[in-house]
C-alpha cells in the first residue's frame, strides 16, 4: 500500500520530522527560503498532507491542484496565508499552533515596548559611532513605564498575557477587542472603545489576526488621535497598519515611536522609507523565536499533521466545521 506523503516547507527540528516521518513518506524543502508558489503547486497533485509556515501562500488554486489533500497543517498560530473558506469548501481541516507562543511572544511585545520607550537601539548606536564622552542630563532620554496607561487593542491569548506584564510595571491597562470586557475586568484591565483608547494610552499594542476587517485597522484616522508622546508596538501582522500613514506619523512625529515586530510585506524591502527613521525599530518577525517555543510549534504542528493523515480531529483546528459536515 503507498504510503501518505506530506510536503514539509522548511526543516524543522528533528525531533518534530522523525515522529512524522513514521505516519508518511516526508518530502521536507531543505532551502533557507521558502518553495517558490510553482514549486508548491507542482508538488501538490501527490500530497496528503502539507506542513507549511506563514510564509507559504495556500491559496484556493493549490488547494484545487491536490486532489488527495487530507490535512494543512500552519506552523504559526496566524493563518491569513491560507484560504480556510476553500478548504473547508473541500473538507479539509487545518491545524495551527494557538497557546504555546503565548508568553514568548509577550515576552517579545513588552520587550519591543521597553526597547522603544528607553531607546535602547539608538543608545547601543550612540555608542558605536563613538558619541559617548560623559553623563549629561538629557542625552538619551526615554519614557517611563511604569504608571503609564497601556491600550491593548486584541485581547486573545497574548494580549492577555501581555497585560500581565503591564500589572507588573504598574500600568493602567485599556483593552478594545470583541467581546472582552469580563476577561479585561479579570485582568484588572478596563475595556474601552477604540478612539478612547487611542486617546489615552502611552503605548498601544496590537494583537489582532489579519482578516479582511482588520486589514489597516490602525491608519492616519487612528494615529492622529494618539498622544504625539505615544509609541505603537505591533506583534501581530504587517496588514493590520497602514505603513504609508505610519510612515508620514512618524516622520512629522504625530506619535513618537514604533517598534515592529511584524510588516507588509516581509521582508521589509530595504529602500522602505520607515527604514530610514531613527524613531521605529523594526526586526524581523521573531518574537515567537525562542528554541524551546519553536521546537513546540513544531511538534504541535506534527500532531495536527498526523491526526489529519488518520482522519482524526486536528488537535488544534481553526475550521472545525469540516467535521459537522462529514
Ligand atoms: C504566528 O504564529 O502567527 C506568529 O506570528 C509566529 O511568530
Amino acid at each position: 500500500m503507498s504510503r501518505n506523503k506530506v510536503f514539509v516547507t522548511r526543516e524543522l527540528p528533528a525531533a518534530a520530522l522523525d515522529r512524522l516521518a513514521r505516519h508518511c513518506e516526508l518530502d521536507v524543502w531543505d532551502g533557507f527560503l521558502p518553495p517558490e508558489y510553482d514549486i508548491m503547486l507542482k508538488k501538490a497533485h501527490s500530497l496528503s498532507g502539507l506542513l507549511c509556515l506563514l510564509t507559504d501562500r495556500v491559496d484556493a488554486r493549490l488547494l484545487a491542484a491536490a486532489p488527495d489533500l487530507k490535512v494543512v497543517s500552519n506552523m504559526a498560530v496566524g493563518y491569513d496565508n491560507i484560504d480556510v473558506a476553500a478548504a473547508s469548501a473541500r473538507g479539509i481541516p487545518v491545524g495551527n499552533t494557538p497557546g504555546v507562543l503565548t508568553e514568548t511572544t509577550a515576552d517579545f511585545a513588552f520587550a519591543l515596548l521597553m526597547a522603544a520607550a528607553r531607546r535602547i537601539p539608538e543608545a547601543r548606536q550612540y555608542i558605536h559611532a563613538g558619541k559617548w564622552q560623559t553623563w549629561h542630563p538629557t542625552v538619551l532620554s526615554g519614557r517611563d513605564i511604569y504608571g503609564a496607561c497601556l491600550g491593548i487593542i486584541g485581547f486573545g491569548r497574548i494580549g492577555q498575557a501581555v497585560a500581565r506584564r503591564a500589572a507588573g510595571f504598574g500600568m493602567r491597562i485599556l483593552t478594545h477587542s470583541r467581546g472582552n470586557s469580563e476577561q479585561s475586568l479579570a485582568a484588572g484591565a478596563e475595556s474601552c472603545d477604540l478612539d478612547e483608547l487611542l486617546e489615552q494610552s502611552d503605548f498601544v499594542s496590537l494583537h489582532l489576526p489579519l482578516t479582511d476587517e482588520t486589514r489597516q485597522f490602525i491608519g492616519a484616522r487612528e494615529l492622529s488621535l494618539m498622544k504625539p508622546t505615544a509609541i505603537l508596538i505591533n506583534t501581530a501582522r504587517g496588514g493590520v497598519v497602514d505603513q504609508a500613514a505610519l510612515y508620514e506619523a512618524l516622520r512629522h512625529k504625530a506619535i513618537l515611536a514604533a517598534a515592529l515586530d511584524v510588516t507588509d510585506p516581509e521582508p521589509i524591502p530595504l529602500e522602505s522609507p520607515l527604514l530610514t527613521l531613527d524613531n521605529c525599530l523594526i526586526v524581523p518577525h521573531i518574537a515567537s523565536a525562542s528554541v524551546a517555543t519553536r521546537l513546540k510549534m513544531a511538534q504541535m504542528a506534527v500532531d495536527n499533521c498526523i491526526a489529519g493523515l488518520r482522519g482524526e480531529k486536528l488537535p488544534t483546528c481553526v475550521n472545525t466545521q469540516v467535521y459537522s459536515s462529514r
